[in-house]
């Protein structure tokens, strides 16, 4: 049976995720590989319930501190039911988002401290730590008129949002090896084509 893998896909509001997950699950479709996509806060029926208190407009007044635990507590749920499982039977399991946008949005952007959000996130994923992360990048004010969306997280600041971005490029120099940085400025089949190339390097 082939090793199961597990990849993340990390970026400010906006960077493309969704489009960009698609095709790398069919980048591993085509090589015959069984793929799982998840999202992050959710794909467990308790992690969605979490996501709708964490994303509602209503609840614009939350502390950073209980969106901490929320988001681990979805985390926690996810690795446990779904994951784990999963990886066990050799799949590929490909997650929009993880513990880097905890410790970017709650540690670099929230204000906690990186280095004891890091602390208490590492109780909701144990040892699992994706083989590659891809860092869509882009300016922050083209990534925010992108989205077009309204919730309580993209109502934050311009600067929060700032943040969010220099807080992913730290995480990315402090991690290489795991992290491949794209700038999503770029023209979609660009894009792809820089995401085929680094899968293409690590798994070929
Ligand atoms: P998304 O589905 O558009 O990625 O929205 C999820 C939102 O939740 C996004 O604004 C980022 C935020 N978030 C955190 O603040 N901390 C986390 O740990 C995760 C996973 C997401």
């Amino acid at each position: 049976m082939k090793k199961g893998i597990f990849i993340t896909f990390e970026g400010g509001e906006g960077a493309g995720k969704s489009t960009h997950i698609r095709f790398a699950a069919s980048y591993f479709r085509r090589k015959g590989r069984k793929v799982l996509l998840v999202r992050e806060p959710g794909s467990t029926p308790i992690g969605e319930q979490i996501r709708n208190v964490l994303l509602h407009p209503k609840n614009k007044a939350m502390s950073v501190g209980t969106e901490l635990f929320l988001y681990l507590a979805a985390r926690a749920e996810l690795v446990k039911e779904v994951i784990e499982p999963a990886l066990k039977k050799g799949w590929v399991v490909i997650s929009d988002r993880f513990e880097d946008s905890t410790i970017v949005y709650q540690g670099y952007a929230g204000g906690i401290p990186v280095s004891e959000v890091k602390k208490t996130a590492k109780q909701a994923r144990g040892n699992l730590v994706p083989r590659l992360t891809f860092l869509l990048d882009l300016n922050v004010k083209k990534g925010l008129g992108r989205s077009g969306r309204s919730d309580r997280m993209e109502k934050k600041s311009l600067a929060f949002h700032g943040r969010i971005r220099s807080g992913y490029l730290a995480l990315a120099r402090q991690n290489p090896k795991r992290f491949a940085v794209i700038s999503s400025a770029a023209s979609k089949s660009e894009v792809q084509k820089k995401i085929k190339a680094r899968l293409d390097h690590v798994f070929s």
